[in-house]
C-alpha cells in the first residue's frame, strides 16, 4: 500500500480499541467518516452529515479551512519538529504572544501541551509548585466539582466528578475534594441562557475550607460552563462568588476552558463572557481547530514570576512534553486564530445566539424532553430515561440522527450540541428539524 492509498473501507476493525466508544456495537455497524468540508462530514457510503458538534467541540471554524490546511503543509516542508526543551522555534513564541493578547487580564504566559487532559494536569501541577515556590508548600489540596469533566488523566479524573470516569480506576490522587454541582432542575428547569438560582452553591467551597482549613488548599478547578456532563450553565453570580472565596483564602482559581475557549460562548473565552478573572486557564481543542493535537495553559504574571527566581541556568519548572509547542501545531494554531478573526467567529455566538436559543427550545413540547439548556452556541436537550435503561434513549437518538444526516453527541440521556461557529440559520433549521423527527421516531 502506498502512502497515498485511501483506506475508506477497512475489512478488519478489531485492532483499534476505540476511545469512549461502545466498541462491539460500533464494529457491528460502523459509522465511518471519510472527508469533511465546512459544516459537513461525508461518510464512506457518500452521505453528507451535518456536524452538530464541531467534531468533539473542537472544529470551531468548520472543516478543511484553507488557511489552516496550507499552514500545516507549509510548516511540514519547513520545520517538521524542533525540541522544546532548552531550544525554541519562532512560531511557538509568536503563537504564545498572540494567545496572551487574546486572553484578557494578566494571563500573559502560555505553557503548551497536547490535549485538554494534559492542560489540566499541567495547571494542577503549576498550582502546587507555585504555592511551594512562594513558601506555602502546605497548600496541597485540590478541589474540583461534582459532575466536572477535566479529561482522563489521573489528576483530571481525581478533580473530575463524573462517576463512570472514576469508579474503575482505583483511588486516584489523595487530598482531593469536590464542591457541589450547580444543576437545580426544580428551580432552573427550561431556563434560556443563564439560570437565576444557585449562586449560593459557590459557598460550598466555604464548607470545604472549614473542613480542611483553607491554608491547605492549593486550587479550585471548574469548567465555567460544564460541557461533557451534559451542559450545566453556571447560575447568575456563581462564578463571581467562587472567585471571591478563592481570593479571600489565597486559593488559585482554575477555569477549564477546553470547550468554552475560542468563541464557543460568543466571546473569545468564558473569562471575557463572564467577566471573572481566574489565575490559570486550561485550553485545547479549538486552539488548532481540532486539526493538530495541542493545548495551552495560561498563567498570570504573578504565578509565572514566582518561578523566575534562583540561578538563571536552572530549569524553573520540571514539567513539559516532547510535543510542547510542536512547530506543525503552532502553525495550525496561528492559522486558526487568523481564521477565527477573519471570519468574525468570536462573536458569532452573540449574533446567532437568539436564533440558536429559539431553535433549541423549540423542542420543549416533545413528550420525552425533560429539560433544555443553552448558552452561546451550546445547547442541551435532556431526555426522560427509559426505565431501567439509562443512556439508551439518547444513544438511540444519536444512531437515528446519524442515519438521518446529523451528528449529535450524547452523554447519559442528554443530547449536547456545539456546532462549528460558521453555522448559518439554514443549518440550524436542518439540525433542529431533523432532531425533532428523530425524537418523534425513537422509543
Ligand atoms: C472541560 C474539559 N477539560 C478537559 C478535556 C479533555 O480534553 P482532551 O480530550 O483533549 O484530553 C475536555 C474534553 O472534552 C473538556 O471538555
Amino acid at each position: 500500500m502506498t502512502a497515498t492509498t485511501k483506506v475508506s473501507r477497512p475489512n478488519d476493525l478489531s485492532a483499534f480499541w476505540m476511545p469512549f466508544t461502545a466498541n462491539r456495537q460500533f464494529k457491528q455497524a460502523p459509522r465511518m467518516l471519510v472527508s469533511a468540508e465546512g459544516m459537513y462530514y461525508q461518510t464512506d457510503d457518500n452521505r453528507q452529515i451535518l456536524d452538530g458538534t464541531a467534531g468533539l467541540w473542537c472544529c470551531n471554524a468548520g472543516h478543511k479551512r484553507p488557511k489552516i490546511v496550507e499552514a500545516v503543509k507549509a510548516q511540514m516542508d519547513e520545520l517538521d519538529y524542533a525540541p522544546a526543551f532548552q531550544m525554541g522555534h519562532p512560531k511557538a513564541f509568536e503563537l504564545a504572544s498572540r494567545l496572551a493578547q487574546l486572553m484578557p487580564g494578566d494571563l500573559n504566559h502560555v505553557f503548551y501541551t497536547n490535549s485538554g487532559s494534559e492542560s489540566v494536569e499541567t495547571a494542577l501541577k503549576i498550582a502546587l509548585a507555585y504555592h511551594r515556590a512562594r513558601g506555602e508548600g502546605q497548600r496541597t489540596r485540590l478541589i474540583g466539582r461534582e459532575r466536572g469533566y477535566h479529561g482522563v488523566n489521573f489528576g483530571g479524573i481525581s478533580v473530575g466528578g463524573i462517576p463512570t470516569n472514576r469508579k474503575t480506576f482505583g483511588t486516584m490522587l489523595g487530598g482531593v475534594d469536590h464542591i457541589r454541582h450547580t444543576h437545580l432542575p426544580e428551580q432552573n428547569g427550561m431556563t434560556r441562557g443563564i439560570p437565576e438560582h444557585g449562586a449560593d452553591l459557590a459557598d460550598d467551597l466555604e464548607r470545604l475550607c472549614a473542613l480542611h482549613d483553607p491554608s491547605t488548599i492549593a486550587a479550585v478547578i471548574v469548567e465555567p460552563v460544564a460541557g461533557s456532563t451534559g451542559v450545566l450553565i453556571p447560575p447568575k453570580g456563581y462564578l463571581e462568588r467562587l472567585r471571591n472565596i478563592c481570593t479571600k483564602h489565597g486559593i488559585l482559581l482554575i477555569f477549564d476552558e477546553v470547550i468554552t475557549g475560542f468563541g464557543r460562548l460568543g466571546a473569545p473565552f468564558a473569562v471575557d463572557y463572564f467577566g471573572v478573572q481566574p489565575d490559570l486557564v486550561t485550553t485545547a481543542k479549538g486552539l488548532t481547530n481540532g486539526t493538530i493535537p495541542m493545548g495551552a495553559v495560561f498563567a498570570t504574571d504573578t504565578i509565572h514570576d514566582a518561578f523566575m527566581t534562583g540561578p538563571e541556568n536552572m530549569i524553573e519548572l520540571f514539567h513539559g512534553y516532547t510535543y510542547s509547542g510542536n512547530p506543525v501545531a503552532c502553525a495550525a494554531g496561528l492559522a486558526t486564530l487568523e481564521t477565527y478573526e477573519e471570519d468574525g467567529l468570536y462573536t458569532k455566538g452573540q449574533e446567532l445566539g437568539q436564533y440558536w436559543e429559539d431553535a433549541v427550545h423549540s423542542l420543549a413540547d416533545l413528550p420525552m424532553v425533560k429539560d433544555i439548556r443553552n448558552l452561546g452556541l451550546i445547547g442541551a436537550i435532556e431526555l426522560e430515561s427509559i426505565e431501567g435503561f439509562p443512556t439508551k434513549r439518547a444513544f438511540n437518538a444519536f444512531l437515528k440522527a446519524f442515519e438521518k444526516g446529523i451528528l449529535i453527541r450524547t452523554t447519559g440521556d442528554i443530547i449536547a450540541l456545539s456546532p462549528p461557529l460558521i453555522i448559518e440559520k439554514s443549518h440550524i433549521d436542518q439540525l433542529f428539524g431533523t432532531l425533532r423527527d428523530v425524537l418523534k421516531e425513537i422509543d
